[in-house]
C-alpha cells in the first residue's frame, strides 16, 4: 500500500527520497512522487502515474540539491491512479504526503472554500485543512497540523513541509505507520523500516496519536493534545542484504528458497527435541494461565488466515478440551460473537499492520480477552498492542505474495498449542512426535526444494495456458490447498479455488472438464484412501490432474505426479505446500507476469 518517506539534513534529498521510494515498491503502488524544498523556498514537485522508473526519469531532468523534501508511493483508494491525484499535494505553501483514509473527507471539504482542489483524494483535504490553520506561516506548523488532525476521523500517517519553513517537517500517525530515523546531522522518515536500512540503525517509532517536529538534528514528539512524549529510540534490526534479492531473479524465489533458515530462526531456542518440549518465552503466559484455556481464536486475513486454519487442524489433535476457531479478520470485527472469558486471541500478521486484524485486535481486547501476537515485522503495530507474542523473525518478506511467512506462522501456532497441551499435562509421548518433526523441518524443507524444482517448473510450464484450476485436500492437507490456491490466483491470474475432497459431490464437481486441472494433495495418513477415490471420481469425469504426495508407490493415471520424498509425516503438507508456491512462481513466469508485484495488489494492507 502507499509509502512515505522524508528527509531533513545535511545531504541531498532526492537521493534518499528516490531509494527510500524504491524500498517501498513492494508494498503495491500506482503512482509516485516528490518534493524537495531549497533554502530560499523554492519548491520542485515532481509526481508521475505508473512505476518509479517514470518518476526518475523527470526527477533526472530536474536535479536539485534541496535538503529537505518528502516523497510518496500511491495505491489508490479514493479517485485513480494520475499524476494529479499522486501525492505530495499541495495548498498553499503547504505539501503533504498521507496514508490511510480520511473519512470525514466530504464534509470538510465543503468548508474549504477557498482551496481550488485538483485532485480527487481525501488527502488533498487534508493538505487544504493543515493550510486554513496555517494562514500564510502565521502559525508554526506543528500547531497546525495538531488543529487540522484534531477535526478529522480516519486513519492517517502523513508528513507536512512547507516552503515558507523549510528546514522542518511535521509527521504524525494514527492507525498508519511512521518511523523516524535518526541520523547524523540528519533526520529521516519512512513508513517501513526497511526504507531506513544502510542509512541508520536508530529509529523513533511513531505511536497513535502522536505528532512530531523534526529537524535535521532535532525530534520533539507530542501528543494531539500537546503533552510531550519521551519517545524511544529503538534499533533496526534488519540488514541490507536481506532486503535484496541477493543473485536471484525475484524476490519471490528467493523468499521460498530461504525457508530452510527462515524457519530454523522461527524454532531458535524454542524447542527442545531432548526433552521432546517447546518453549515460548514471547506469550507471557504462567502456566496456570495456560492451563486455563478453552478456546482459541486465531485472527488473520489470506495467507494468514490458512495458516490458522492448518495450525488449527494440529492443535486440536493433542489439545484436550480446547475449541479452535480461525477466522477471517475482515469478517470478524463486524460480527457479534460471544468470546467467553477463558479463551485466547492469536491475532497473525506477517506485516503487523494489516488493518482488518488490528481493528480485531482492539475489538478483542476491550472484551478482556489475553490477545497473542503471531507477527513477522518487528515492531509493528500488531507487535506493540498485543499482551504478548511470538515474532516469527522470518525477517523482510518483499514478495507480495505471502510465502516463508505462511510456513512460520503455522509452525510458531503449532507451538503455541503444544505449549497449552504441555500445561494441561498431556502425556510427553502425545507430544514428542509433533516436536521431533517440528525439529526436523527446516532440513526436510531445504530436501524437497532441491528435489523438486526442475519437475515442478517443467509441470507449470505445461499448464501455463490454463486459467482456471481447483485444488484440493483433506484434512490439514485442505488449508494448505487453500493456501496454494491463493498463492496461484495472485500472482499467476488463474482462477484457482480450493475445496475440501468431500465437498466434490457437493457441487465443485459439476466444473471438472477441459478448462481446468486440478491439483490434488494426498499425504499419507489415515484419509489417503478417501482422496484417492475422489481423485477417481474427477479422473473418470475427464479431469486434467496434477498430484502431489509423500507415497512412494503412488502410481494412479495422473497428468503430473510431484512426489516428495521424506520420513515427516504429521506435517508432510507444509512440504507439499513449497510444491504449490513454486508451481505458482514457475506459472507466472510462464504466462510472463510481474511475479513480486502482482497487479492491484499491496503488501501490507493498511486500509479497511
Ligand atoms: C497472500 C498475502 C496476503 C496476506 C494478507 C495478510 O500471499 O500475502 O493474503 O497474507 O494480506 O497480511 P499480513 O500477514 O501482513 O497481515
Amino acid at each position: 500500500m502507499c509509502g512515505i518517506v522524508g528527509y531533513v539534513g545535511k545531504g541531498e534529498a532526492q537521493g534518499f527520497l528516490l531509494s527510500g521510494l524504491k524500498r517501498l515498491e513492494y508494498r503495491g503502488y500506482d503512482s509516485a512522487g516528490i518534493v524537495t524544498i531549497a533554502e530560499d523556498g523554492t519548491a520542485t514537485l515532481i509526481r508521475a502515474k505508473g512505476k518509479i522508473a517514470n518518476l526518475e526519469e523527470k526527477l533526472a531532468k530536474s536535479r536539485r540539491s534541496d535538503k529537505i523534501g518528502i516523497g510518496h508511493t500511491r495505491w489508490a483508494t479514493h479517485g485513480e491512479p494520475s499524476e494529479e491525484n499522486a501525492h505530495p499535494h499541495k495548498a498553499g505553501d503547504i505539501y503533504l504526503v498521507h496514508n490511510g483514509i480520511i473519512e470525514n473527507y466530504k464534509e470538510l471539504k465543503k468548508t474549504l472554500t477557498e482551496h481550488k482542489f485538483e485532485s480527487e483524494t481525501d488527502s488533498e483535504v487534508l493538505a487544504a485543512l493543515v493550510n486554513s490553520f496555517y494562514k500564510d506561516g502565521k502559525y508554526p506548523l506543528v500547531n497546525a497540523v495538531v488543529q487540522a488532525l484534531k477535526l478529522v476521523q480516519g486513519t492517517y500517517g502523513i508528513a507536512v513541509v512547507s516552503s515558507k519553513n523549510p528546514e522542518e517537517i511535521v509527521v504524525a500517525r494514527s492507525g498508519s505507520p511512521l518511523v523516524i530515523g535518526i541520523g547524523n546531522d540528519e533526520t529521516l522518515i519512512a513508513s517501513d523500516a526497511s526504507a531506513l536500512v544502510g542509512h541508520t540503525k536508530r529509529a523513533i517509532y511513531l505511536n497513535d496519536g502522536e505528532v512530531a517536529r523534526l529537524t535535521k538534528n532535532s525530534i520533539e514528539v507530542k501528543t494531539l493534545n500537546s503533552e510531550p512524549v519521551s519517545a524511544k529510540v529503538e534499533e533496526i534490526e534488519t540488514n541490507l542484504a536481506a532486503i535484496q534479492k541477493g543473485g536471484y531473479e525475484h524476490f519471490l524465489l528467493k523468499e521460498i528458497v530461504e525457508q530452510p533458515n527462515s524457519l530454523k530462526e522461527t524454532l531458535r531456542g524454542r524447542v527442545n527435541v531432548e526433552n521432546g518440549t517447546v518453549h515460548l518465552g514471547g506469550p507471557g503466559l504462567t502456566e496456570a494461565e495456560l492451563r486455563k484455556i478453552k478456546h482459541l481464536i486465531i485472527v488473520g486475513c489470506g495467507t494468514a488466515y490458512h495458516a490458522g486454519l492448518l495450525a488449527g487442524y494440529y492443535i486440536e489433535q493433542f489439545t484436550p478440551e480446547i475449541t479452535i476457531e480461525t477466522v477471517i479478520a475482515s469478517e470478524y470485527r463486524y460480527r457479534s460473537a460471544y468470546i467467553p472469558k477463558d479463551a485466547v486471541a492469536l491475532i497473525v500478521s506477517q506485516s503487523g499492520e494489516t488493518a482488518d486484524t488490528l481493528a480485531c485486535l482492539r475489538e478483542i481486547k476491550k472484551q478482556g480477552i489475553k490477545t497473542i501476537g503471531i507477527v513477522n515485522a518487528i515492531g509493528s503495530t500488531i507487535a506493540r498492542e498485543v499482551d504478548g507474542g511470538t515474532y516469527v523473525h522470518v525477517g523482510p518478506e518483499i514478495s507480495v505474495a505471502s510465502t516463508k511467512a505462511f510456513t512460520s506462522q503455522a509452525i510458531a501456532m503449532v507451538m503455541f498449542g503444544l505449549t497449552i497441551a504441555q500445561a494441561k499435562g498431556v502425556k510427553p509421548g502425545v507430544l514428542r512426535p509433533y516436536v521431533e518433526e517440528i525439529a526436523k523441518l527446516p532440513e526436510e524443507i531445504g530436501k524437497v526444494l532441491s528435489g523438486v524444482q526442475p519437475e515442478v517448473e517443467e509441470i507449470a510450464k505445461k499448464y501455463a495456458d490454463y486459467d482456471h484450476a481447483i485444488y484440493l485436500g483433506r484434512d490439514t492437507a485442505y488449508p494448505t490447498a487453500m493456501e496454494g490456491a491463493l498463492k496461484l490466483k495472485e500472482i499467476s491470474y488463474v482462477d484457482a479455488n480450493a475445496y475440501a475432497f468431500g465437498e466434490l459431490k457437493h457441487g465443485p464437481l459439476a466444473l471438472v472438464d477441459d478448462r481446468f486441472f486440478e491439483l490434488a494433495l494426498l499425504p499419507k495418513g489415515a484419509l489417503y484412501d478417501k482422496a484417492i477415490s475422489n481423485v477417481q471420481e474427477v479422473l473418470a469425469r475427464g479431469g486434467h490432474v496434477i498430484a502431489v504426495t509423500n507415497v512412494a508407490d503412488f502410481d494412479m493415471p495422473v497428468e503430473g505426479v510431484v512426489k516428495i520424498t521424506t520420513d515427516i509425516e504429521m506435517f508432510a503438507p507444509v512440504l507439499m505446500n513449497l510444491v504449490s508456491q513454486l508451481f505458482a512462481y514457475y506459472m507466472t513466469i510462464a504466462k510472463g507476469y510481474n511475479v513480486d508485484q502482482p497487479r492491484n495488489l499491496a503488501k501490507s494492507v493498511t486500509v479497511e
